[in-house]
């Protein structure tokens, strides 16, 4: 049952069950700073890309919503280092940047912060 077909004679009862839902749903810390082994920890602005970009999955489908995910997915070798940051973080980033739109940086000395 979707939160936005209920009946309206059940309208009442569902906006209960997903406002409990949602409280129950970890938004994250707004800051992290990320794992980047020897280039050096990435400061990374959650809140603001959960705003901008809505979609959890445009990241949380490579790495689950968990503390220092995509480190222990490295140390297991479940992921490869540099995937995210090349084919989330920077390719993304690109793209706005080609479109002439706001972008995050481009090159490492400003993601990685040693
Ligand atoms: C632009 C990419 C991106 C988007 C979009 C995104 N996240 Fe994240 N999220 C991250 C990264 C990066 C981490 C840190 C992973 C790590 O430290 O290994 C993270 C970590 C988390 C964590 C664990 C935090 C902790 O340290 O305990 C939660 C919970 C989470 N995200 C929830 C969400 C939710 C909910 C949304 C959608 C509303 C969302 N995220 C959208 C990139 C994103
Ligand atoms: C948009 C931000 C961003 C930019 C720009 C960026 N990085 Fe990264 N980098 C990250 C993130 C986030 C990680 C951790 C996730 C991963 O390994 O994909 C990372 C991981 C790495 C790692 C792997 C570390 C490890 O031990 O697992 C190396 C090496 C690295 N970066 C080097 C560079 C170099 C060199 C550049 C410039 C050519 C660069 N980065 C530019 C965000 C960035
Ligand atoms: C799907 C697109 C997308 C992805 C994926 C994405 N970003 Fe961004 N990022 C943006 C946009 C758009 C902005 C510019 C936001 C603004 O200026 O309002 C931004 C801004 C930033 C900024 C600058 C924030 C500031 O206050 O100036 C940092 C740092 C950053 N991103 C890091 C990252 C890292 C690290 C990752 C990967 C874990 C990542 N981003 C993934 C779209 C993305």
């Amino acid at each position: 049952m979707s939160c936005n077909t209920v009946g309206v004679a059940l309208a009442t009862l569902a906006l209960g069950v997903c406002v409990t839902l949602a409280a129950a749903v970890s938004q994250g810390p707004s800051h992290i700073d990320i794992f980047g082994g020897q280039s050096g920890k990435v400061p990374f602005p959650h809140i603001q890309h959960q705003e901008r970009l809505k979609d959890c999955n445009v990241c949380h489908s490579v790495f689950p919503q968990a503390t220092d995910a995509i480190k222990k997915m490295k140390e297991q070798g479940a992921l490869k280092p540099k995937k995210v940051m090349n084919v989330q973080c920077i390719k993304c980033h690109r793209e706005e940047k080609q479109a002439g739109k706001p972008h995050g940086p481009v090159t490492c000395s400003t993601c990685h912060a040693k």
